[in-house]
């Protein structure tokens, strides 16, 4: 182990590593656009999501939420970050409907966004997501 500038294991590398060998099993015949997630659960469980497109178009469900379905249907509730993978050059952030279900189950957790070479960004949820509705409203 390092002392100083090295990275540890818990830097985001594996759980980056993870989202991107989820990407690979991508279903994505329609846009081409393949996308993977990698979820760490505060347990260090990591599960994992890919996108799954239909041919309807409108049945597509993100990889994102994928990771989220998964992980809270095997009975993880308590996540600490997400890292999220595409072959694009620019950041692809995850979509308004995915940040508002990220935010109902995970709460401000840190997203990691990266391509299949590097990391491109790390965000707050809370950042991406401002002015969120949430249950706390329903309460009035
Ligand atoms: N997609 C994701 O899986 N996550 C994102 O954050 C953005 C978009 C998927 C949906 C669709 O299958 C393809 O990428 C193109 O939009």
């Amino acid at each position: 182990m390092g002392h100083h500038t090295n990275r540890t294991a818990n830097d985001g590398a594996a759980l980056v590593a993870a989202a991107r060998a989820a990407r690979r099993r991508a279903h994505a015949p329609f846009s081409g656009f393949k996308v993977g997630a990698a979820l760490e659960c505060v347990d260090g469980t990591v599960v994992t999501g890919c996108n799954i497109e239909n041919a309807t178009y409108g049945l597509t469900i993100c990889a994102e939420r994928v990771a989220v379905f998964k992980a809270v249907s095997e009975g993880h509730r308590r996540f600490r970050r997400i890292a999220v993978a595409t072959d694009t050059r620019a950041p692809a952030s995850p979509c308004g409907p995915c940040r508002q279900i990220l935010w109902e189950f995970a709460g401000d957790i840190e997203v990691i966004l990266a391509n299949l070479r590097r990391e491109t960004g790390r965000y707050r949820l809370k950042d991406l997501l401002p002015l969120p509705f949430d249950a706390r409203l329903l309460e009035r």
